[in-house]
This record gives structure tokens, sequence and C-alpha cells, in this order.
């Protein structure tokens, strides 16, 4: 067993940083406050070639690999975690069109989202009544000669406003049992039909938009299908494991502003006579928290190194999320805690960490569906039978 990242991956992770610290940072909490998109800094990533990490240079990507995409979330999320997500969903679209988009499906829209020329993508399963229970979709497609038409709603989608390109999940088989009959389209941004929605207000990750979709008599040709009919269900599955490494690295880095921040106040800020560093109580929150950030790293870059080799990966990722959001949740208060009532101020951004650390025990799958994914597999798919 070998821990050292390659040379590529710490030359990724160490460019990443440096541009985070520099370029990212600086805006985090001007973004956060004016809920503005950050178009400019987006293109800067693509240029840099964060946008396509696990597709071919063929299609314009960097194909630098999953650690190396965990890395470079990790790092942007140090500097603002909304443009960190809007970067893992739009590598994790690449990755789903790649995957299973026809040979013109794939050269057509890769290049631009790699490239940057479309400012995201989204990915488009959620409805107001299937969230955990994803595969309770009422959208449908239905087959219309060389087309599908869509109709339906979806919500809380990422970036649906300024997606070049949306994976859109709909029922294309009503009287399939449930999760059989769903499809997976892409869908450009401009066709008639495709209508977005209002922007969520939201605590944190401010400047990432989150819409609500519409599609009425969307029609889209029959080659924009991913994989076969019938085949969605699993298809987002299947993607949205890589998504929560992409997640839980993206939590991973918001802990690790956070406790950097508060570790170096502590060294400064003097009560009793001396800096507070000084106290165990201090020291110990110190201590915890990058114990337990460590280990959720561990277990990050164990699953992306199960999915760059190809080998399953379900559960760990579902560990990686559940505990990575979950400790950096913790470690976010601990840094307030830290800072004391200046922490609880907008005068220091650790706040604003945790403000942005709260979903991602919620998206890509709450922290309780991460359970459930972990529990079936060492229990048993079928829960519910056992007495
Ligand atoms: N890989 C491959 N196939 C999988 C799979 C996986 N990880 N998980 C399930 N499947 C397959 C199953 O094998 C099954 O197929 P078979 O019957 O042929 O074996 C089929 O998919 C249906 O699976 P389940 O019976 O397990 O389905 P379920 O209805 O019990 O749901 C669930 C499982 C885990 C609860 C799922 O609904 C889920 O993950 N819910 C959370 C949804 C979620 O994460 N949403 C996030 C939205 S996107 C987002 O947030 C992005 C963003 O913008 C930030």
């Amino acid at each position: 067993m070998d821990f050292r990242l390659t040379e590529e991956q710490e030359m990724i992770r160490d460019m990443v940083r440096e541009f985070a610290e520099k370029e990212i940072k600086p805006k985090a909490a001007y973004y956060d406050e004016t809920e503005e998109f950050p178009l400019e800094t987006l293109t800067k990533l693509a240029e840099l070639g964060l946008m396509g990490m696990n597709i071919p240079h063929e299609y314009g990507g960097s194909n630098v690999g999953t650690i190396a995409h965990s890395l470079a979330i990790t790092e942007i999320a140090k500097g603002c975690a909304a443009t960190a997500v809007t970067t893992s969903v739009t590598n994790m679209v690449a990755e789903v069109i790649y995957e299973f988009g026809t040979e013109e499906v794939k050269s057509k829209h890769l290049p631009k989202i790699c490239s940057g020329e479309y400012p995201a993508g989204s990915f488009a399963l959620t409805e107001p009544q299937a969230g955990s229970d994803a595969a309770n979709l009422r959208a449908t497609a239905v087959r219309d000669g060389d087309y599908y038409v869509i109709n339906g709603q979806k919500t809380l989608i990422t970036s649906g406003e300024h997606a070049g390109v949306t994976v859109v999940w709909a029922v294309t088989d009503k009287e399939a049992k449930k999760g059989k009959g769903i499809s997976a389209f892409v869908v450009e941004q401009g066709t008639p039909g495709f209508i977005v929605g209002k922007n969520e207000e939201k605590m944190g990750q401010r400047a990432s938009t989150t819409n609500d979709l519409f599609f009425e008599q969307c029609r889209i040709p029959k080659e924009n299908l991913l994989g076969e009919e019938g085949d969605g269900f699993k298809i987002s599955m299947m993607e949205l494991d890589g998504g929560r490494i992409g997640i839980a690295s993206l939590a991973l880095g918001l802990g690790y502003a956070a406790i950097d921040y508060a570790a170096e106040y502590a060294k400064e800020r003097e009560q009793f006579g001396q800096a507070i560093a000084n106290f165990q109580a201090i020291q110990w929150m110190v201590a915890d928290s990058y114990t337990e950030l460590d280990a959720a790293q561990l277990l990050v870059l164990r699953a992306a190194f199960l999915k760059d080799n190809r080998l399953p990966f379900t559960k760990e990722a579902s560990m990686a999320k559940l505990f990575t959001s979950e400790t950096a949740r913790k470690v976010t208060i601990r840094a307030i805690q830290i800072l004391g009532g200046y922490g609880y101020t907008k005068e220091y951004p650790v706040e604003r960490y945790h403000r942005d650390v709260i979903v991602t025990t919620l998206y890509e799958g709450t922290s309780e569906i991460q359970r459930h994914v972990i529990a079936r597999s060492i229990l048993g798919r079928k829960l519910g039978v056992y007495r």
C-alpha cells in the first residue's frame, strides 16, 4: 500500500491550491453576498483543465483521474464552495455523457463542457416528490418518430440556468416496475419547451444556482438518449456514486479551510494574558479536527482509487460522503467556537464555511440515504426482510 500521491497529482493539487488562494478566495465573500454566478472563475478553471478531469483528451478533457479530481475540488472548496459544487457537478455531467452518449452527442457537447464554452452542466434528476426516493419520477418522455417529447418538472437543479447542457431523467415506460422504466436524455440550453424557473435563495453556497426546470412539449432528437431506454435509473445511481466523491472532497475543503483559519486565529488571539492556542481546550479542538479530517480524506481517496481502478466503489463513496460531510460540519462549528463571538459575525469567514457545509449532508443523497446504501451493502439489498 502506497499513500503517496503521484507527481502529477501533487502538481495538480498545488496548482489549484495556488489558484484558489489567489483568485478564488478573495472573491468568495462577494459571491456569497451578491449570489453572482462565478462565471469568470469557472472559465479559468476550465482553461486549467478542471472541467473534464475524467474525460479523454480527444474530447478536450484532461483525463487525470478521480484522485486528482478529488484533490482539485478540495482546494477549490477552500476558496469558494459555490464554485466547487458547480465544478463537481459539471464534471459528473461530462462523465455521464462520456460513458453513455452516442459518438455524435459526445463530440458535440464534451469539448464545450471541457473548454468552458458551456459555463456548466446540470444533472436534472430530482422532482418535487422525488428527492431521496429518486425513482419516483413523474416527468415523462414519449417517443414520437425521430424525437422524444419531454414533459414535467425538475427542482433544486444545480446550475440549471447556466448549463449549456442538462441531463434529464424521465419515465419512458409507465407500466414498468419502479426504477425500470426511466431513461436519461441530453437536453441543450435553448431547446423550445425547456423553461428555466426560479433560482432558490439559499443559506449557503449562494453563488451556485439552484433552479426549477420545466419541460413543456420539449422535443429532442432520439439520439440524445443516454444508454438504452429503461437504463436511466441505474445510470443515475452509477453517476451519483462518482458525484458523491466530489461532494465529499468539497466538504473536506470546507472543513480544512475552517480549522486552518481557526488554528491561525488561536495563535494570535490573546485572552488571560496569553494566546488562546496555549489552552488545552483549544488544542484538543484543533487536534480532533485535523485527525478527523485526515481520516475523512483517507476514505475519500480510497473511494477515488477504487473508481480509478474500475473496482466497485458504491459503498465506499457513500462512506466517504457520509463521514466527510458530517465531520466537516462538526469542524466548522468548532472553528466558530474557537473564534468565539467573532466567529458568529460576517467579518470572519468561518460562519460562511458553516453555512456552506450544511448542504453537503443533503445533496447528492442525504446522510440518511448514504447510511441506507452502506447498510444494505453489508446486510443485503432487500432491507425489511429481517425479523
Ligand atoms: N450502481 C449501479 N446500479 C445501482 C446502484 C449503483 N450504485 N444503486 C442501485 N442500482 C440499481 C439496482 O441494482 C437496481 O437494479 P436491479 O433491480 O436491476 O438490480 C436499480 O438500480 C434500482 O435500485 P434500488 O432498488 O436500490 O432503488 P431504490 O428505489 O431502493 O433507491 C436509493 C435507492 C439509494 C435510495 C436511491 O433512490 C438514491 O440514491 N436516492 C438519493 C437520490 C440522490 O442522491 N439525489 C441527488 C440528486 S442530484 C444532486 O443533488 C446533484 C446536485 O445538483 C448537487
